[in-house]
């Protein structure tokens, strides 16, 4: 298409001019600040930023962090000032009070009390705990994870010897409640709605809701596979998981025993939650088929259960695999815990724990 020249003339024109203005409202957007303000400072133009706009106007500025207030990003956020004024005298750069900045307010204030840390690389980090910065540092420097996986995995405790200074579980009735080698419920807990549901050795206790989801899964997996799951153990008390382990010490060993049996109270069946299945079809000695079990892994989250010792995760769990534990979290829950390959331990702190 032929242009007029004077048509040619007027478009150039208009481009020009539209370029100039953009470029205009740029420099204004990044010079924003009050020339006066400058001058009163004596404060030359290139440092000017909307950081040093923001801290001249509430009358936060000082002198020792002119260059600082260049590298930090203005956020409009309530605590932006405070965070400046707190962190910038701890010696912390521009750049490092970014990463503060977006930071949960729980973990600005355990930050408040800290001398200088580095947080470049976990800043990020969703289920980031400043407390625990010096055990990722130190988790990091003897293995090969990600920093993602370090914090995970030293927020579960794994960086610390299983079954010392364990925690007291204060909610054993609580449906996500967790019971490892870390966090053992009282000797005396048991859980208050037992029901019972017939299996392998009769009449299996378990929690109401438990029994309810394993009726259902029961149906499924006759109707859909055609065979049968019956538990063979759900709730067991405290002395009931003492005798247990005592007598797979004397068998294997503290050190054996340890890899599939949990010690008293530290074990998920006394929350009555927990149940072992078997397959009533097979040999005594076989649990569950390869088929069964592969129907069970994928299946298990729609009643409301979770795998609990995946092979591959034995690492988190610190248990053998045991295809046959299932432990009840809920229908949604266990979703999300399927469809992600988590283990209960890696849900709890990525989903439900606030740091
Ligand atoms: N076998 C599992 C780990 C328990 O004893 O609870
Ligand atoms: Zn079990």
């Amino acid at each position: 298409m032929k242009l007029r020249p004077w048509v040619k003339f007027t478009l150039g024109l208009i481009i020009i001019s539209l370029v100039i203005f953009l470029g205009y409202k740029y420099y204004q957007k990044n010079n924003s600040v009050s020339t006066d303000l400058l001058k009163q400072y004596n404060i030359s133009k290139s440092k000017a930023s909307e950081t040093l706009n923001y801290v001249l106007e509430h009358d936060a500025y000082d002198a020792t962090y002119l260059d600082e207030y260049a590298k930090i990003k203005y956020l409009e956020q309530n605590n932006f000032l405070d965070v400046i004024k707190t962190f910038l005298p701890k010696e912390y750069t521009g750049e490092e009070i970014n990463y503060i900045l977006v930071l949960s307010n729980t973990n600005i204030a355990k930050l408040k009390d800290m001398d200088h840390q580095d947080l470049e690389n976990y800043y990020q980090i969703k289920n980031f705990n400043v407390s625990n910065i010096e055990r990722y540092n130190a988790y990091q420097d003897i293995h090969d994870y990600s920093y993602a996986d370090v914090v995970t995995h030293v927020n579960i405790n794994l960086d610390l010897p299983p079954y010392t200074n364990t925690n007291t579980v204060s909610d054993g009735d609580n449906t996500l409640v967790l019971v490892n080698k870390y966090n053992c419920l009282p000797k005396n807990y048991s859980p208050s709605d037992l029901d019972y549901i017939s299996g392998t050795q009769g009449q299996t206790p378990m929690r109401k809701v438990a029994k309810e989801a394993l009726e259902e899964l029961q149906k499924a997996v006759k109707a859909e596979a055609n065979f049968e799951l019956l538990p063979t153990t759900a709730y067991r008390n405290y002395g009931f998981q003492n005798t247990l382990y005592n007598n797979y010490v004397a068998k294997d060993g503290v050190a054996a025993a340890d890899t599939y049996s949990a010690r008293p109270g530290c074990s998920e069946h006394q929350t009555g939650l927990a149940i072992d299945l078997k397959n009533p079809a097979t040999p005594s000695t076989i649990r569950l088929t390869e088929e069964n079990y592969d129907w069970l892994k994928n299946n298990a989250y729609r009643f409301g259960f979770i795998i609990r010792f995946p092979k591959d995760k034995e690492y988190i769990t610190g248990y053998q695999e045991e295809n046959w534990h299932i432990r009840y979290v809920g229908k949604d829950i266990a979703k999300i815990i399927y469809e992600n390959n988590l283990t209960l331990e890696e849900y709890i702190d990525l989903y439900q724990t606030n740091y």
